[in-house]
């Protein structure tokens, strides 16, 4: 890596930081690319989410990603916002554009990537998306726009319903919401084909937990769990034996920080670098 004074600076904005991934990834994509681009972690506070925002016009930073729990807050301090993102209120990238500040959401895309690149199609489908948070919402957007029916289940109600009015309001769909207990899961798993975890249970150091009682997994569903780290998480693990199709967190993760870098460098991502690098790290954490 060759600093200079022309290196453009990119980075990730979050509270946790430390244990992200993305200068991991990005950094690779950065000299695979043969770019003059550098990529670092910011923690930042709730309290300094405005003063970093700002920081980033001040010191003209490229592109920030933005990650727990900012990725509500930083919509209001940004110039423009992206449809797609305006509608889940979350955004997970910003791009400096001649000091204006252009907010996207990479996870919704990123998801969907995943999917298909796997082999996973979405049309004529039933979705089951555990989780209601940041991801979740972008994730639930991208995917409805494409599957025929989606089902949202979260372990607090309230924020599923509220996605589902969401979803309801932008997208003719069939949207169903619920929590997360063995029987709302049964029920809407039973004529589902894709099931998605954008819940955080499963993350490490939480690694005999699953969302969803392995009983009920089949060989006929694709399931993706957006957690990575472990890499297998005790749902793909248990999926994998039922004979479902796997899709594991590392592949979102690449896709979304594909499309944030295609966002500040114009060039197309090296995917299969960024998925090396991400693997490498994992595998030694
Ligand atoms: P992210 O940006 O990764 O989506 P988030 O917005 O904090 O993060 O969302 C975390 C999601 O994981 C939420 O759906 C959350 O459920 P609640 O809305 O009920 O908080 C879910 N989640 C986190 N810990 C969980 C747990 N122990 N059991 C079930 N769901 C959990």
């Amino acid at each position: 890596m060759n600093i200079s004074g022309k290196t453009r600076i990119c980075g990730v904005i979050g509270d946790p930081i430390e244990h992200s991934l993305s200068p991991v990834i990005h950094n690779a994509a950065f000299q695979e690319l043969k770019i003059n681009y550098v990529y670092l972690a910011f923690k930042v506070k709730p309290a300094e989410v405005a003063n970093a925002v700002n920081g980033m016009r001040a010191l003209n930073i490229r592109g920030l990603n933005v990650t727990m729990p900012h990725k509500s807050a930083v919509v209001k301090h940004l110039d423009r916002v992206d449809l797609s993102a305006q509608i889940v209120n979350s955004v997970n990238t910003i791009l400096n554009k001649e000091n204006l500040l252009f907010g996207f959401n990479t996870d919704g895309v990123g998801a969907l990537k995943a999917l298909k690149e796997n082999g996973v199609e979405l049309k004529g489908r039933k979705v089951l998306l555990l989780g209601a948070g940041g991801a979740a919402r972008a994730i639930a957007y991208a995917l409805a726009k494409e599957a025929d029916e989606i089902a949202v289940l979260n372990r607090t109600v309230k924020p599923a319903q509220a996605l589902a009015k969401v979803l309801g309001g932008a997208l003719t769909k069939k949207v169903t919401v619920g929590t997360l207990s063995p029987s709302d899961i049964a029920l809407d798993l039973k004529d589902s084909d894709i099931l998605v975890n954008a819940t955080s249970v499963g993350m490490k150091p939480h690694f005999d937990d699953s969302p969803v009682p392995s009983k009920l997994l089949r060989p006929d569903l694709a399931v993706m769990d957006i957690v990575y780290n472990p890499l297998e998480t005790k749902l793909t693990k248990e999926a994998k034996i039922a004979g479902a199709k796997v899709i594991n967190g590392v592949e979102m993760l690449i896709y979304q920080g594909a499309a944030s870098l295609e966002l500040w460098t114009g060039k197309s991502a090296p995917v299969e670098a960024m998925r090396q690098a991400s693997l490498k790290h994992l595998m030694k954490v």
